[in-house]
C-alpha cells in the first residue's frame, strides 16, 4: 500500500495541463502516492448544476492531501445562461475552491514569493517575502446585501447612515480568526528561521475590523520575542514593497489585502507562471498555482508548470516529505539559473510551441532526481 493518499483535482482549463506536469516530477522523485483523481469545476457546473459534487468532498476528506489545478469562474448571470434548461433558477453558483476552503476550514493561505537568482523576470534579485492571507473572513465572508431597505436602516445607530437601495458588503474579522492566522504567521517564521513578521492592514480608516486584527497582531508578537514584527498601513506597504522588497519578510494580513499584496509581489518574482499556494488548516491542506484556467491555453501544453510543480513542493513539506520537497527546490533554482531557452515556456522567453509544459516539467523531474541521489 503506498504511504500516502493524495487527491487529485485537476479542475478545468489549465489545471489538467500542470498537473500532468506535477506527476512527471513527483514520479521522478519516487513520492510514495496513491492518486484518487475527483471532479470539480466549470464541466460539473454545466452538468449537473453543482461545481463540487458530493462525492468530491468525500474523497478529498478521505486523503491525506490535495492537489488542485485550476477552475473556471463565472459571475453568476452567465453562470446560469449556461446550465441545461432544467436546473435553471433551481440552483446558485459558488465558487467550488471558495467552498472547500470554508467546509475543509482552510484558514491559511500561504504564498511563498521568492526570486530565484537569474530569473530575468525578476524585479529585483534577493526578493524573498512569504505571504500570509487569512483565508475565511473579512470581505470573503460573504455577508453582502445588494439593495439597502428602511428597515435595514433601523436595526443600528451607523446603518441610517446607509440611503436606501445602497449596495452594501460586510466586513467580518473576528478575534479568533486573526489569532489563528497570525500565529501560523509567527510559528512559519520561528521554523524557518526568518527574522521578521510584518502585519499589512488599514486599521487608520476601517478602525473596528482591521484595528482589531493590529491589535491581536501585536498581542501575539509577544509570545515570538525572537521575531521581529511591525505593522503598516495597505497603501504605504505597496510603496514600500515597490521601492524596497527586501525589507520584507513574512508579511500577514486579512483576506483582502493579503489577496492584493500576494499578486503584487508574486508579480515581481515571475508572475502566475511561478506563484504556488497552500490552503492549510488544522486537519486537511490544499496545494495549488495561483493562476487561473486560462482556457485559450487548454490541453495544449504550453503554460509554465513552475507555480504547480511549487505548490506539489510545498504539500510535500507539510507531509514532511522534507527530503522529496528540498530535491524540488533545489532542480527549480537550477532550472530557473541554466535552463536554455528550448525547455522554457513563452512567458519566461522560451517558445509559444504545444508540449512545451512537458518538456520543461521533464527536464525539472530529471535534475530533481539527480538532487535527490545526492541528499
Ligand atoms: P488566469 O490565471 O487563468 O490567466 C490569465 C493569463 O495569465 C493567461 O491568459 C496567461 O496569459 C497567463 N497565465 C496563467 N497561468 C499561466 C501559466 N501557468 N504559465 C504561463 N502563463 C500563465 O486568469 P484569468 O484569465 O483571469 O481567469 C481565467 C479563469 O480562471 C476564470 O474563469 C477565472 O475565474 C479562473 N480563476 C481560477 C482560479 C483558481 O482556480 N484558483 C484563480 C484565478 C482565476
Ligand atoms: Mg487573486
Amino acid at each position: 500500500m503506498a504511504k500516502y493518499k493524495i487527491a487529485w483535482l485537476p479542475g478545468d482549463g489549465i489545471g489538467k495541463d500542470v498537473l500532468d506536469a506535477v506527476r512527471i516530477v513527483l514520479d521522478a522523485i519516487g513520492f510514495d502516492a496513491e492518486y484518487r483523481e475527483g471532479r470539480i469545476g466549470w464541466t460539473c457546473w454545466i452538468t449537473e448544476g453543482n461545481p463540487l459534487p458530493e462525492e468530491t468532498i468525500e474523497l478529498v476528506k478521505k486523503c491525506d492531501a490535495i492537489m488542485f489545478g485550476a477552475i473556471t469562474s463565472k459571475p453568476p448571470g452567465e453562470a446560469e445562461k449556461e446550465l441545461p434548461e432544467h436546473l435553471r433558477g433551481k440552483v446558485k453558483y459558488r465558487s467550488p475552491i471558495v467552498q472547500l476552503r470554508q467546509i475543509l476550514d482552510l484558514y491559511v493561505n500561504m504564498r511563498p514569493c521568492k526570486a530565484y537568482p537569474g530569473n530575468p523576470l525578476n524585479y529585483k534579485e534577493g526578493i524573498d517575502i512569504v505571504v500570509f492571507r487569512e483565508n475565511t473572513e473579512d470581505l470573503y465572508f460573504g455577508v453582502e446585501v445588494p439593495e439597502w431597505t428602511e428597515e435595514l436602516r433601523k436595526c443600528h445607530p451607523d446603518f441610517t447612515r446607509i440611503p436606501v437601495g445602497a449596495a452594501v458588503s460586510f466586513k467580518v474579522i473576528t478575534r479568533r480568526g486573526s489569532e489563528r492566522i497570525i500565529r501560523a504567521a509567527f510559528e512559519y517564521a520561528r521554523k524557518h528561521k526568518r527574522k521578521k513578521v510584518t502585519c499589512v492592514h488599514k486599521a487608520n480608516v476601517v478602525r473596528a475590523a482591521d484595528g482589531l486584527f493590529r491589535t491581536v497582531f501585536y498581542e501575539i508578537a509577544q509570545e515570538y520575542p525572537d521575531i521581529e514584527a511591525d505593522d503598516a498601513n495597505v497603501d504605504s506597504f505597496c510603496q514600500w514593497a515597490l521601492k524596497d522588497p527586501l525589507k520584507y519578510d513574512v508579511v500577514v494580513a486579512p483576506n483582502l489585502y493579503g489577496d492584493i499584496i500576494s499578486d503584487f509581489i508574486g508579480q515581481m518574482v515571475g508572475g502566475l507562471g511561478f506563484a504556488p499556494s497552500a490552503n492549510i488548516g488544522d486537519k486537511y491542506a490544499l496545494f495549488e498555482p495561483v493562476h487561473g484556467s486560462a482556457p485559450k491555453y487548454a490541453g495544449k501544453y504550453i503554460v509554465n508548470p513552475i507555480a504547480a510543480i511549487l505548490s506539489a513542493k510545498l504539500m510535500l513539506e507539510w507531509l514532511g516529505e522534507t527530503k522529496l520537497a528540498l530535491a524540488i527546490e533545489k532542480a527549480i533554482e537550477e532550472t530557473i539559473r541554466e535552463a536554455p531557452p528550448e525547455v522554457r515556456t513563452y512567458d519566461w522567453g522560451g517558445p509559444k510551441k504545444e508540449g512545451q509544459t512537458l518538456v520543461l516539467a521533464r527536464y525539472i523531474a530529471e535534475k530533481a532526481k539527480k538532487h535527490l541521489e545526492n541528499l
